[in-house]
């Protein structure tokens, strides 16, 4: 916030602040002038209504009093009062970090005592897998599926059946999620050049049958 905007905040807060505080004393020190019959002399519906003063209700003073209290506290402890920090110094971004701190301390006292036991041993530990199981959910399972039985459009293979495409063994396991796999179609530009590129696209489109140059699905028709 440049000078002139955090001055302006400022003023704007004490004159806010003086004005309702200065109504509010004024308010209880002032005595409204009242007849011999302690009302004000207004009267309303041919004499049958007529108005009282009544001191204000003691609660609706203390709150009051509370509400300006606590608006100043505010205003001196937290940011608010144009750029001033406050004197706690509290800051959203200083909140969340603390916050996740003591998320992190909290995440490792847990991991610690498995930090050296084995994938296997680890696939044996019923609060090991369950916390396994909800990563699955937040991070595989929108590709895997939630029951890991894979998903074809996508090409996310089944991850409950015995048959791998890289292995199921925990180190290979490991490796697909670590690295990433990446075999569904690998690139064949450079073995089949610009012009089989082409041939083989029109082949694969007059197989879904579609009118394409003959000569090119010609010379791209498998030979056998
Ligand atoms: C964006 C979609 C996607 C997400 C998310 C994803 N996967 Fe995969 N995963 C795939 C695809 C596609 C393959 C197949 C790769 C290939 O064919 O080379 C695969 C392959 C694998 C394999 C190898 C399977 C085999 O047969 O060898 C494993 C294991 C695996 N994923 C586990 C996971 C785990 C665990 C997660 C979450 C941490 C995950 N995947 C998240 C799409 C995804």
């Amino acid at each position: 916030m440049s000078g002139f905007w955090s001055a302006w905040v400022m003023v704007l807060a004490c004159v806010t602040v003086g004005i309702s505080l200065t109504l509010f004393v004024w308010a209880l020190w002032m005595r409204i002038p009242t007849g011999e019959d302690g009302t004000t002399g207004h009267v309303w519906a041919h004499g049958v209504l007529r108005e009282a003063v009544r001191p204000l209700p003691w609660w609706w003073v203390l709150i009051s009093l509370g509400a300006f209290l606590f608006g100043v506290a505010y205003l001196m402890l937290y940011p608010g009062f144009g750029s001033s920090a406050g004197r706690l110094a509290w800051t959203s971004q200083g909140e969340q970090q603390s916050q996740t701190a003591a998320n992190n301390a909290l995440l490792e006292a847990r991991l610690a005592p498995w930090r050296n036991l084995s994938i296997e041993q680890l696939a044996a530990h019923d609060e090991a897998t369950r916390i396994g199981h909800r990563l699955y959910l937040d991070n595989c399972a929108a590709c895997h599926g939630k029951y890991a039985l894979g998903n074809h459009a996508v090409g996310a293979p089944d991850l409950t059946d015995a048959d791998w495409l890289y292995g199921g063994d925990p180190q290979t396991i490991l490796t697909s999620i670590l690295d990433g796999r990446n075999g569904v179609m690998p690139p064949l530009g450079g073995a089949l050049g610009h012009n089989g590129v082409n041939e083989v696209a029109a082949y694969v489109v007059s197989v879904s049958g579609t009118e394409v140059p003959p000569d090119w699905v010609a010379a791209a028709r498998p030979s056998a």
